[in-house]
């Protein structure tokens, strides 16, 4: 019996995570490691001392990146509830005191003066460019896979995953 409501209990678990990945635009998948790799080489060199996540999912890039630059601040906004939980939950276990993470639309956040990072979807990346342009920020940009419409990125790398993932570096 246990053993039915566990399946009973996971199944619904995953149906939340689907029906917020329909709301979104865009499921929780993580970037790859040798994505995370290629994001921190970036990352490491920016002259800002904080570091955004655009939308963080489970939190294993924020906390790669706070685990590897722990001189700076991440902030990781995840609207999806059952990711950020879980992003919550590794948080508090790994200890990790240079990582915030909430549970925010990051299209109504102040992105000023910080490093931001993303792996979003198509119609995202058109509504962070429109943010950007009218609120008139200016910083660095590292995407992964989706490319910013009107703004040129000033290097693509590629990330060596099974995707061959684009990782566009902006300067905006
Ligand atoms: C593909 S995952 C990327 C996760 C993580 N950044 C990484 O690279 O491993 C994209 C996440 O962005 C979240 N997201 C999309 N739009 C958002 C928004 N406006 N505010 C907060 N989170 C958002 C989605 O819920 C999803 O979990």
């Amino acid at each position: 019996m246990f053993e039915f409501y566990l399946l009973i209990f996971l199944l619904l678990i995953v149906l939340i995570i689907v029906i917020s990945s329909l709301k979104i635009g865009i499921s929780p998948m993580p970037s790859s490691k040798a994505a995370q790799k290629k994001i921190l080489e970036y990352a490491k060199n920016s002259k800002d001392e904080t570091i955004i996540d655009l939308g963080s999912g489970f939190g294993s890039l924020a906390i790669f990146l706070a685990v590897n630059l722990p001189n700076k601040k991440i902030i990781a906004y995840e609207l999806s509830l059952v990711p950020y939980l879980i992003s919550k939950l590794l948080k508090s276990l790994l200890k990790i005191k240079n990582l915030q993470i909430y549970k925010k639309d990051f299209f109504k956040e102040d992105l000023k003066n910080a490093t931001l990072v993303c792996y979003l979807y198509f119609e995202g990346m058109k509504k962070l460019e429109k943010k950007l342009f009218d609120e008139n920020i200016n910083t660095t940009i590292i995407s992964n896979t989706f490319s910013l419409h009107n703004i040129k990125p000033r290097e693509i790398q590629y990330a060596q995953d099974f995707f061959k993932s684009p990782i566009y570096i902006y300067l905006t």
